[in-house]
């Protein structure tokens, strides 16, 4: 940048004048005479990081704007401008461009302040009190009064300039994100800055989208930038691993939907794992009974224990003393039932081998076997078994008789070329929901190892709603460190945040944010290393209702905010019951307040505590 000026050159006027002062020079030519000197020597203080940017017009891209460079400070950029002649957002981009190069920076607008004239002098003060002698030689030139210099800045008038004017000046904190390369692309940001003579142009969202967004021929519509212009994100760029997060009320099912019915619509196929009941009222996937031909991509509804129950030997082995253990069995105990259950399979195997035809076995043949002390050869043991299995048994998860079962993997061929399987696990015990959904990821892992096999690679795309209430942490790390090998995409949706393991975070491809306004929280995301923490506490701890931060793959990294798409005439309502009807129209609600924090989010833990609040009946059920 510029070198360190001599008096000489100061004397001389032989630097530019920052950007501000220009501005109240436009705004008061009174000032003229007064602000050359100070500017300049503002200029050495800051050993030269002061850049100089003339509002100039061009006819390249868009127009030139009325924005003027303040200060770069490490990746920050100031820009002071003028909200009546500018209108510009948090979370817009602009170009800060060096005429002469075409070179320049990509910036962009975490947050604004308020600019006056007396800022610069406490900055000055700031300065010569850390002992810079050039600011403290501008202290001098300028003859500050001992009021001033008393309140730091804060009067109102320095060198007879009157600051009511500028107070009307903003300036808006920018974050360098990209260089721009005199070809126009952008690459990473090494450290470069420009020189003083500089334009500002707004980056059009076409450009952002070019630079970021890379469409492969699979777009998913998710919604709208701040200018209006839809918000499209590559299919492929989707997969692997998406948390989405943010505050209870935020929004977060909504964008799910969103994206859910988007992928649907591209032929992809989809689970939900949905405890609320919020996604069985989306468009119902509709087949031609005589041809076969799907007339309409959607949903098919699988409620567990009702019209989706198995078999002891689709739900599998695992899962199954899972189940058992989460129901209070012992673990030596567990280890017994798991021998006995592969020999029992085995024999079952052989039969069916044997008979040609599929052999059925069912919890009862279990109980029976327990019952009559065949199950394992401790008779204590085989009556801890029998009382689970008899719990179990309750909870209407296991066919009895073979046509009662239901056949997961040919409800999963319905929506293999587009379509979503919605499994409704209200009505599941806590406990039981975890062997259940266990076994559920044990046939969808299967699933994903013929279509590695078949070379066919339709890997299906699993919703995981509040995934805390029915998987363990365990088996979260394993889903998210083995779907990128088995071709699986998860979406972790929750707003237990503080329980996000670290692990999960640092593995996400792709981050939703929505509200989320307690700091700590955002400090806990950030630890996915997708973007800086100043960046989140900038956008997410404001971000408007309807309002989502993409980052990730879907955006080369860039952070992009964008206004979710409306689903207009699809019922998204879940099925929450009140006892209270409304009478008349109420006006809406603005997002839970900071300082109505729910206890549960600072715990830092599992969310275990909520759930153990909330199915308090039950003991805890260790991490199995
Ligand atoms: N983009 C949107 N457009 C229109 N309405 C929306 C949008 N996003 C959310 N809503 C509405 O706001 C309300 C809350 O949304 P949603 O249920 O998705 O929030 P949530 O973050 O999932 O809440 P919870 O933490 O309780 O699960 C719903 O009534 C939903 O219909
Ligand atoms: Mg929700």
């Amino acid at each position: 940048m510029c070198g360190r000026p001599t008096k000489e050159r100061l004397a001389e006027g032989a630097l530019p004048l920052p950007p501000l002062c220009r501005w109240v020079q436009r705004r008061d030519e009174s000032a003229r005479q007064n602000f050359p000197t100070f500017c300049a020597t503002l200029n050495a203080a800051n050993n030269g990081n002061w850049i100089g940017a003339r509002g100039t017009r061009s006819g390249i891209g868009d127009r030139a704007m009325g924005i003027e460079v303040y200060q770069v400070r490490g990746d920050i950029m100031e820009l002071v401008f003028d909200p009546r002649e500018e209108d510009l957002r948090v979370g817009e981009s602009l170009c800060v461009r060096e005429k002469e190069t075409g070179r320049g920076l990509i910036v962009q607008i975490m947050e604004f302040r308020t600019a006056t004239y007396p800022s610069m002098t406490r900055e000055l003060l700031r300065l010569a009190l850390a002992g810079n002698e050039w600011a403290a030689e501008a202290l001098r030139q300028q003859d500050l009064s001992p009021e001033l210099l008393a309140n730091g800045g804060a009067s109102d008038g320095v060198n007879g300039l009157k600051v009511s004017e500028e107070r009307n000046l903003k300036i808006a904190v920018a974050k360098i994100r990209r260089t721009l390369l005199s070809n126009g692309e952008w690459d990473q940001w090494d450290g470069w800055i420009p020189h003083r003579d500089v334009e500002v142009f707004p980056v059009p969202d076409d450009e952002m989208f070019q630079q970021c967004v890379e469409l492969l021929g699979n777009p998913l519509e998710l919604g709208y930038t701040l200018r209006g212009k839809p918000f499209r994100v590559e299919g492929r760029h989707l997969e692997k691993i998406n948390i989405i997060t943010g505050v209870k009320g935020s929004g977060k099912s909504y964008l799910a939907k969103v994206i859910l019915l988007e992928l649907i619509e591209r032929g992809a196929p989809c689970l939900v794992f949905d405890i609320n009941r919020e996604y069985i009222h989306l468009p119902r996937h509709a087949v031609d009974p005589f041809t076969g031909k799907v007339l309409q991509r959607g949903i098919v509804p699988l409620k567990a224990g009702e019209n989706l129950k198995m078999g002891l030997r689709q739900f599998g082995i695992q899962p199954f003393i899972t189940l058992m253990t989460k129901y209070g069995l012992p673990e030596v105990s567990a280890v017994q039932l798991e021998n006995r259950l592969y020999q029992l399979f085995a024999e079952a195997d052989a039969i069916e081998r044997k008979r040609g035809r599929p052999y059925f076995l069912s919890l009862d043949h279990l109980i029976e076997l327990s019952e009559q002390g065949q199950l394992v050869p401790n008779e204590v043991v085989n009556n801890a078994i029998r009382t689970r299995l008899q719990a179990i048994k309750n909870t209407g998860i296991f066919a009895s008789y073979p046509n009662e079962a239901v056949d997961f993997r040919r409800e999963y061929q319905k929506i293999r070329d587009g379509g979503a399987l919605v499994i409704d696990l209200s009505d599941l015990s806590y406990l039981a929901r975890f062997g259940f959904v266990q076994a559920l990821l044990e046939i969808i892992r299967e699933i994903c190892d013929e279509e590695i096999l078949l070379g066919t690679n339709r890997f299906p795309f699993v919703f995981f709603e509040e995934a805390h209430l029915y998987i363990s942490r365990n088996t979260i790390s394993a889903i998210v460190t083995r779907s990128r090998h088995i071709g699986l995409t998860c979406f972790f949706i929750t707003n237990m945040i503080g329980g996000l393991d670290e692990s999960v975070l640092r593995q996400a491809d792709n981050l939703w944010l929505l509200n989320v306004p307690f700091e700590d929280d955002v400090r806990h995301i950030a630890k996915s290393a997708l973007t800086d923490e100043q960046t989140l506490l900038s956008y997410v701890k404001r971000l408007k209702r309807y309002h989502a931060l993409a980052l990730g793959n879907v955006t080369k990294g860039y952070p992009i905010i964008f206004r979710v798409k409306p689903l207009k005439g699809i019922n998204t309502a879940g099925e929450t019951k009140y006892f209270f009807q409304p009478t008349a129209t109420l006006p809406e609600l603005p997002l839970r307040s900071p300082e109505t924090r729910p206890q549960t989010q600072s715990n830092g833990g599992d969310g275990s505590s909520q759930s153990r609040s909330l199915f308090g009946e039950f003991f805890d059920g260790g991490d199995g």
